[in-house]
């Protein structure tokens, strides 16, 4: 299989004094606009370093709705930005790149999802949160990795249930509460990489390590787990499990945070799928592209300029508010 070069862009760190100067102009920045900057936990180091909060969809979600500031950084993906704006009409929200999107968003358009709805008028619809503020409008629900067990459990028992777009992570969730839910033919990209062959090689060089995996990996790979979960419950299995490895089956980003808050432990990336790699490679990690996209200089460049926006119209904002509002009071629970 050729190399696909878009999909493993060379990055290099920042040099240390570049690092220091960006991150002093977005501390004084971040002051001057009385600014919040949440980061999701597969953002570059230097990012989530800068950062008031660093955590999953469900955290970020639940910081957006609670923050005092008057700017929102968002340093993500887009959706995450929208869901953030669509929680704070009256604020600025801003991304470092607008063209951060994801898989999931791009494989559920709102107009294929609405011509869907109307197959069954019994449908209920819970919409993992990587979706694209038209299609939470169309949504009765929105949930997360980290609450969709939770969400489904608590979805009218009278419904069908209709689960978007994700059907990686809407298998399992099928599996952990035994409700059958239509399911959309979305994936991510950078998920579905991870294989079974490849992880059983791995795990047979670290026979110790407790493997991690995230629900939107393959079934295959899912089986092979200790702990299926969110990437922020990634994080409080590694503190409190005994284990001195782990083998962190999901976007690499999320090592930084692990090893700063538990120095102690080793953590090692799941690998991709072998043949996705040049032979040369002696890196097996997984990086979300979209994800990468952002930059510290970027970072700042946006606060400078206040810009790029995330800008939506009152009709879908009120739409959109709905299920994650609804959402946020079942997480509460
Ligand atoms: P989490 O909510 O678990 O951080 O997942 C977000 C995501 O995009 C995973 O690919
Ligand atoms: Fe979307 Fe996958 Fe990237 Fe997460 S890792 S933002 S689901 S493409």
């Amino acid at each position: 299989m050729p190399l696909d070069v878009d999909r493993f862009p060379v990055r290099q760190p920042l040099p240390r004094e570049r690092r220091d100067a960006l991150s002093r102009e977005v501390l004084v920045l971040k002051k001057q606009l009385n600014a919040v900057i949440l980061a999701h936990n597969y953002q570059v180091p230097e990012i989530q370093d800068i950062s008031d909060y660093v955590g999953d969809s469900l955290g970020l979600s639940q910081q957006a709705a609670a923050t005092k500031a008057d700017v929102i950084v968002f340093c993500g993906v887009h959706f995450m930005a929208e869901t953030a704006k669509i929680l704070n009409p009256d604020k600025i929200v801003v991304l470092p790149d607008k063209d951060a999107g994801c898989s999931l968003e791009q494989s559920c358009p709102a107009d294929k999802l609405a011509e869907f709805q109307k197959t069954n008028p019994n449908f209920y619809t819970v919409t993992y949160i990587n979706c694209s503020a038209e299609v939470k409008a169309l949504s009765d629900v929105i949930c997360t990795s980290g609450n969709a067990v939770k969400i489904v459990n608590a979805s009218p028992k009278d419904r069908d249930l209709l689960f978007v777009p994700d059907e990686n992570l809407g298998a399992w969730v099928m599996e952990q509460t035994g409700r059958p839910m239509t399911l959309w033919r979305g994936n991510c990209y950078a998920h579905v990489e991870f294989r079974r062959e490849s992880l059983l090689r791995l795990k047979a060089t670290y026979p110790d390590a407790k493997v991690v995996v995230h629900p939107e990996s393959l079934r295959e790979v899912r089986d092979l787990a200790d702990s299926v979960c969110s990437t922020e419950r990634m994080i409080s299995f590694c503190k409190s499990n005994p284990a001195n490895q782990f083998i962190i089956v999901t976007e690499s980003g999320i090592i930084h945070r692990l090893q700063k808050e538990c120095p102690e432990k080793e953590f090692i990336c799941g690998p991709v799928f072998d043949a996705m790699r040049a032979p040369t490679d002696p890196c097996r990690c997984s990086e979300c592209k979209y994800m990468k996209m952002n930059t510290l200089e970027k970072v700042r460049d946006c606060m400078k300029r206040l810009a790029p926006r995330v800008e939506l119209s009152p009709e879908i904002i009120r739409k959109a508010r709905l299920p994650i509002e609804r959402m946020l009071e079942i997480s509460k629970s």
